[in-house]
């Protein structure tokens, strides 16, 4: 029988132990500073009922025609791995009465999200979300506030290339009006012949898209197209100019793009991205925006809502590109090195009882040379070696090694444990 190797799915990544420790940081991160803004974590299922999308994300977009991974289950239910986190949440949030009982509410999520997209540098089918949902109020201030941690979880990272552009797309009688007149432009037969397959489509489906459609020839001529049409109403044009004065007086830097539109048909209001200079043609390491509609369309209360997602394998690309994680970053503090066979099960012993005294620690299990067992330690990166042969043992001591010095010092083995947590500790 032929062996077939099985490999990763394509657009789908192993994440290696020592790659692990950069994605436990970011998401460490992401904890701590939500919880310091005020958010608290919601976890939804990975699964959802297809057309929870269809009437969110909207059937016209991009992600619900093309990208889902949906498949009809044993009981012929129509399921679908999430493409997103906004849609979810605001489900959960309506079937578990937040909107009826305590409107206002501040959550965030981690995890991963699917998207049959084609892969490429940045643009994965499994990739990785941490994202914030602010419901139940309609406050520029959370518009403010929204953007605002996003940034600074951006800036926490240690990326610094990278701008906030928004746009606000107006309510939905704004954007009824907007598309109108765009589906008008761009249906006429001198303009849609010159607009690319995509957006040929889009002109007369989803008019909006045509305004952020990458492509050259749309980019330009949309540019000599649309910067005269004026479609907000007061009420939003108002909304803007606080959310950009609540931006300024904190003193976040921002550029206002007229042509962000977004791919998820949820939006009113305030639209934004976090553009990357570093990121190539998949540049948003984060994205989000207000949407006030869309609580009150999937059967709950009126409430306004915002919120933004930051891909977390973009900002991986974007703070290490391709190189390597180090093994090093999740290393033991201490490798325990028995020499000769009848050290081991003293060793083993030690080994444990460092363990629960909080020091993490290895061993051996292939009883290597000492040379070999320094070495790998050395590898992994460990702080501390304890070497342990039958001559220290008959002595009652051990020998601790700083793997950085390379200072030696003896220590009683009847106390050893307490001495090494507290050499380790730094005290
Ligand atoms: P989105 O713009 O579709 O928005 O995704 C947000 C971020 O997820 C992107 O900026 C990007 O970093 C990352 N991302 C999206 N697709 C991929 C992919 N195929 N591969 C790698 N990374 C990807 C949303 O998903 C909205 N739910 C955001 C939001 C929250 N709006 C309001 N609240």
């Amino acid at each position: 029988m032929d062996l077939v190797m099985i490999k990763a799915i394509r657009g789908t990544k192993d994440i290696l132990p020592g790659e692990a420790a950069r994605w436990q940081a970011i998401e460490k991160r992401a904890r701590d500073f939500f919880r310091l803004y005020g958010y608290r974590e919601f976890r939804t299922p990975i699964i959802e009922e297809t057309g929870l999308f269809v009437k969110s994300v909207g059937e016209e977009t991009d992600i619900v025609k093309k990208e889902m991974f949906s498949f009809v289950d044993r009981g012929d239910r129509n399921i679908s791995l999430r493409p997103e986190g906004t849609a979810p949440i605001v489900r959960a949030y309506i079937e578990h009465g937040f909107d009826k009982r305590d409107p206002f509410q501040k959550f965030y999520y981690i995890g991963p999200m699917f998207r049959a997209e084609r892969p490429q540098a940045g643009r994965l089918r499994q990739f990785h979300q941490v994202g914030v949902e602010a419901l139940g109020s309609y406050s520029p201030m959370l518009d403010a506030e929204v953007m605002m941690l996003m940034c600074a979880f951006i800036d926490a990272a240690g990326i610094k290339d990278y701008t906030l552009k928004l746009n606000n797309l107006g309510c939905r009688d704004d954007k009824g009006r907007l598309s109108k007149v765009l589906k008008d432009i761009f249906t006429s037969p001198d303009v849609g012949a010159l607009l690319c397959d995509d957006c040929k489509r889009r002109a007369s489906t989803n008019p909006l898209r045509v305004l952020d459609c990458k492509n050259e020839a749309c980019r330009r001529l949309v540019r000599e197209r649309f910067s005269k049409i004026d479609f907000l109403c007061k009420e939003c044009r108002d909304h803007f100019e606080a959310v950009l004065r609540f931006l300024k007086d904190a003193g976040i830097k921002y550029e206002i793009d007229p042509f962000i539109v977004r791919g998820l048909d949820y939006y009113t209001k305030t639209v934004f991205e976090a553009v990357s200079g570093q990121l190539g043609a998949q540049n948003a390491i984060g994205a989000g925006g207000r949407y006030d509609k869309l609580v009150g369309d999937m059967g709950g209360a009126e409430v306004g809502a915002c919120g933004f997602a930051v891909g977390i394998d973009r900002m991986l690309l974007a703070l290490y590109g391709d190189e390597p994680a180090e093994e090093k970053d999740d290393a033991v503090s201490v490798y325990v090195a028995a020499i000769g066979a009848g050290s081991y099960a003293k060793a083993f012993g030690i080994t444990n009882a460092l363990r629960i005294a909080g020091v993490a620690s290895d061993i051996d299990f292939e009883s290597k040379s000492l040379k070999a067992q320094m070495r790998l330690a050395d590898k992994l990166g460990v702080r501390y070696v304890l070497i342990l042969g039958e001559d220290e043992i008959n002595k009652g001591e051990a020998l601790l090694r700083n793997m950085a010095t390379k200072e030696q010092v003896a220590v009683k083995l009847e106390n050893c444990v307490t001495e090494i947590a507290k050499i380790v500790a730094g005290k």
